[in-house]
């Protein structure tokens, strides 16, 4: 019968499989992607145009931004870990190992900038409330916590904008130099024609 084949087909389409990634992980890569592209452009802006009433809105809302991008790739990893059987493999040639790589190097940048920065901010003993809700109350300051994020929070963050290049470049060259349909794999499944077999 027709409805529980597509009614399972459909119900399948929020988890990963072999062929691509599930609609959950494509909201979480791109909900995220346009979120890091707002800290990056404020902070570029800010250092091209200093203080104008847009850099202030971008860069005033950098800390919170920060805070749920730390909570959101907590979530697309304990989502990557439930999925891990089922999204697409990892390939065993030195090109698929290379882009593990890229990618557990994304994962780790994604967790180190925003945690060190709001340990400084923990450490600066300033109430710190994202969106509201309270996180931090105000205390004593503790300088020891601060140092690493004045240190290398910038350093990092640009670093992690390099590697963002080098993916996006990567996915450039899959598409139009190799043309492997890797791509696709993370965006919306195309609607156009009668399926043509299982996948
Ligand atoms: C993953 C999220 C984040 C990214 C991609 C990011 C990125 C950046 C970038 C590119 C800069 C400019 C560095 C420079 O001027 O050379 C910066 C500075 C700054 N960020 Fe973030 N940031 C993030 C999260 C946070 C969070 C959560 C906070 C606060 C709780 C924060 C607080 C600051 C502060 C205070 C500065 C200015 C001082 C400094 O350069 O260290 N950031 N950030
Ligand atoms: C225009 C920007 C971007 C494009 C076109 C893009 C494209 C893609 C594509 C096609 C894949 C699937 C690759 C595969 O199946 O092997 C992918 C995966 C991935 N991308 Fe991006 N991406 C972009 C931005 C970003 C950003 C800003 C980040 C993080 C800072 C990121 C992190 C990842 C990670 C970690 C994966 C592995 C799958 C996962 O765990 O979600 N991407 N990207």
């Amino acid at each position: 019968m027709a409805i529980p084949r597509l009614s399972s087909s459909s119900a399948a389409r929020w988890l990963d499989s072999p062929e691509r990634y599930g609609w959950v992980s494509q909201a979480l890569h791109w909900g995220m992607a346009a979120l890091f592209a707002w800290q990056f452009t404020g902070m570029v802006l800010r250092l091209l145009l200093g203080r104008t009433p847009v850099t202030a809105v971008m860069v005033g809302s950098h800390a919170p931004v920060g805070t749920l991008l730390l909570g959101l790739v907590l979530l697309r990893l304990l989502w990557a870990w439930g999925n891990r059987h089922r999204r697409p493999p990892r390939e065993r040639t030195p090109a698929g190992r290379a882009a593990w790589l890229g990618h557990a190097a994304l994962y780790l940048l994604m967790i180190v900038i925003p945690l060190l920065a709001l340990l400084r901010h923990y450490g600066s003993g300033r109430a710190f409330a994202p969106f509201g809700v309270p996180l931090m109350a105000a205390s004593d300051k503790l300088p020891w916590l601060m140092a690493p994020a004045d240190a290398v929070h910038g350093l990092l963050a640009w670093l992690l904008l390099a590697l963002v290049a080098g993916h996006v470049l990567m996915v450039l060259v899959h598409q139009y130099v190799w043309r492997d349909g890797i791509a696709g794999r993370m965006l919306p499944r195309r609607r156009k024609g009668p399926p043509s077999g299982p996948g």
